[in-house]
């Protein structure tokens, strides 16, 4: 049975729609993020779940019991969900083990049993040993883990978090976000991320939802959504990507610069008229001389620009005769010159079809 449904679910305030018509079903022990820009309607969204605000229309369910809806609202504290904010406030005049205790205690579960699941859960966070420790004696990210080891120790339906790693610094939060997918893997607990990083999503995700103005985009597995974005917004937003706007003419299609077998597209069959493509940079192979025919796209052209970043090469690519810039990435090893002659090679199951520039 699907754990968390939300249906139609719409927020508007005043004339705009903060959230607009959002439909996802998560199954149980799932973890979702929901990601995108800054005002896309994420934690508007969060927040109806928990049940801090109502939906202007639709509603959420729980096991198939309705939570919000606009008639009727099951309160914050009766939902069984805990939630983690930016800020995360840990009480500063209890220690960590009586911080991650309190939910415990609240539930008026024996003190041998509150004993038990608070050391378990500090050896997951690897917070044990500061257990006796005050929240003005621990770093941003050991306050972090101790506000999850708190949210997660009452064992919620759902765990819902806000970016709640946006307030530390990057290698920190590198850190944690593969320690919040650890914690999951250890609970499996159902849980909604918030966050507009999509590395962060990646790390932790079983499915990132794209949100963009309101609106679901797509919701995919991090590999389907990288390898296959649905729409240009969701290809530039999870890394970076290449368009590719071309023409459909007889049986080829027509680029600037270049020209590919209409047959070597992705979606063949349903091109017609304009046709667009996302690749990744490290999609594309950079050849010195003329790779044989074969299956692959083959593009013919000039080194505009080279950057070398130790882990990688990043090159611009002008195909001959456009103003085009693909941008390409390779091994260290892979060395050209600005100006000297190339090809590039790109295998079609590494092509995403996305919708041409002025369509929605
Ligand atoms: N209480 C509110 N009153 C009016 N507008 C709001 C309120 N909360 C959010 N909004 C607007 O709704 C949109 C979505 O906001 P939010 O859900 O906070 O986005 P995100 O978390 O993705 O950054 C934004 O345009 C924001 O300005
Ligand atoms: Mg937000």
């Amino acid at each position: 049975m699907s754990k968390l449904s939300l249906i139609g679910l719409t927020k508007a305030f005043g004339s705009t729609k903060a959230v607009d018509g959002v439909n996802l079903t998560l199954r149980e022990g799932e973890f979702v993020s929901l990601l995108g820009p800054s005002g896309c309607g994420k934690t508007t969204t969060l927040r109806m779940i928990a049940g801090f605000i109502k939906p202007t229309s639709g509603t959420i369910e729980m096991e198939g019991q309705v939570m919000s809806s606009p008639a009727m609202m099951v309160p914050p504290e009766r939902r069984g969900m805990s939630m983690i904010f930016q800020s995360y406030a840990i009480w500063p005049n209890m220690t960590v083990g009586q911080n991650v205790a309190f939910g415990l205690k609240l539930r008026k579960l024996p003190n041998a049993e509150v004993e038990q699941r608070v050391n378990r859960i500090l050896e997951v966070v690897q917070m044990r040993h500061l257990k006796e420790r005050y929240p003005s004696e621990l770093s941003g990210g050991q306050q972090q883990r101790v506000a999850l080891a708190r949210a997660i120790v009452i064992e919620p339906q759902v765990l819902l978090l806000d970016e709640p790693l946006s307030n530390l610094d990057a290698n920190l939060r590198e850190e944690m976000r593969s320690e919040i997918r650890r914690l999951h893997d250890a609970f499996r607990i159902t849980t909604v991320y918030v966050t507009h990083d999509q590395a962060e999503a990646m790390v932790t995700s079983d499915r990132i939802v794209v949100m963009n103005l309101g609106k679901i985009d797509q919701v995919d597995d991090p590999v389907t959504l990288y390898g296959k974005p649905k729409t240009r917004f969701v290809a530039g937003f999870i890394g970076r990507t290449n368009f590719l706007d071309g023409r459909v003419d007889g049986s080829q299609i027509v680029f600037p610069g270049f020209t590919v077998p209409k047959a070597l597209a992705p979606d063949a069959n349903e091109l017609s008229g304009l046709a667009s493509f996302s690749v990744r940079p490290q999609s594309i192979a950079l050849h010195a001389s003329p790779p044989a025919a074969g299956h692959l796209w083959r593009i013919q052209g000039e080194i505009v620009e080279r950057a070398y970043l130790g882990e990688y090469w990043e090159y611009v690519i002008r195909p001959d005769g456009s103003e085009q810039r693909i941008r390409v990435s390779t091994a260290p090893n892979v060395v050209h010159a600005v100006d000297d002659r190339v090809w590039l090679e790109i295998d079609p199951a590494r092509i995403a079809r996305v919708p041409p520039p002025d369509a929605a």
